[in-house]
């Protein structure tokens, strides 16, 4: 497998929700290492789409190859490996209020990973202390900041291997005083190669993160293309992208 073979690659995704299509056959190509960053107007789908592509939602209809081996996701054996090896992270961190942050880590790994309990406490403190977290393995969700939740939150992703991490506006949910800290961190996942396909308003992200930008509306990729060709004058992308810097006041 090289770096130009695609590690994950959906096609003709289309989902409705009550008879309103929200997904009208989204496509996406992932190669190792790729960043692919999805913008664009709010009910434009782009949750949607992360959370099929994690099938945590079912799609109504699509097909999925991981490294190039189709996955069949109606079948409940295949959708559990796949689901192993695509982690996700949640706006709102999605932990488990009483467990604490190393319990949180080490859960799946041994109930999925069937890891005895040393074997799994000595890997989430590997990935704990990675994303800066080392003393607060003992602390429950609601003893640590909003970015140390996230950061826990990053942590148990890792700690399962994925091939893949789908980041849901990471960020959002955070004080702007605490974004720094987890923005640090996926930049540091960035620099590892770890292949990341993530929704986010951070000007920051898009610009220098991006391998691809995919604008998304109504359901649709409007516009694909890297930073460099997508954020110029007259695109959309480039219009959603002055809207948040005059947000934020941050410079692209
Ligand atoms: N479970 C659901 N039931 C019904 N409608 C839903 C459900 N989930 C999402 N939708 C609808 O699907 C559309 C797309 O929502 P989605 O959350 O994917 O958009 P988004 O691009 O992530 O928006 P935002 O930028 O605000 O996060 C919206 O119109 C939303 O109301
Ligand atoms: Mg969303």
């Amino acid at each position: 497998m090289t770096r130009n073979t695609p590690i994950l690659r959906v096609e003709n995704i289309t989902k409705s929700f009550g008879g309103n299509p929200i997904l009208k056959g989204v496509n996406l190509s992932l190669n190792k290492g790729e960043i692919k960053i999805l913008v664009g107007p709010s009910g434009g789908g782009k949750s949607t789409f992360l959370q099929c592509m994690n099938c945590l939602i079912s799609p109504d209809s699509g097909k999925f190859w991981l490294e190039e081996k189709p996955v069949d996701i109606f079948s409940k054996k295949e959708l559990y490996r796949y689901r192993q090896q695509v982690g996700m992270i949640f706006q709102d961190f999605n932990l488990f209020d009483h467990l604490t942050a190393m319990d949180n880590v080490t859960l799946a790994l041994r109930k999925v990973k069937k890891m005895d309990k040393k074997a799994a406490s000595t890997r989430a403190m590997i990935e704990l202390s990675q994303v800066g977290l080392d003393d607060k393995t003992k602390l429950y969700p609601a003893e640590l900041s909003g970015g140390q939740k996230q950061r826990v939150a990053i942590a148990r992703a890792l700690a399962m291997d994925p091939k893949v991490l789908l980041l849901d506006e990471p960020t959002s949910a955070l004080d702007p005083d605490l974004t720094g800290e987890v923005i640090d961190v996926i930049r540091n996942l960035a620099k590892k190669g770890m292949t990341m396909v993530m929704a986010t308003h951070q000007i920051s992200l898009i610009r220098t993160l991006a391998d691809e930008i995919l604008f998304m509306e109504a359901g649709t990729v409007v516009e694909q293309g890297s930073p460099k060709g997508l954020l110029v004058p007259g695109t959309r992308s480039q219009g959603f992208c002055d809207k948040l810097n005059s947000l934020s006041g941050e410079g692209i």
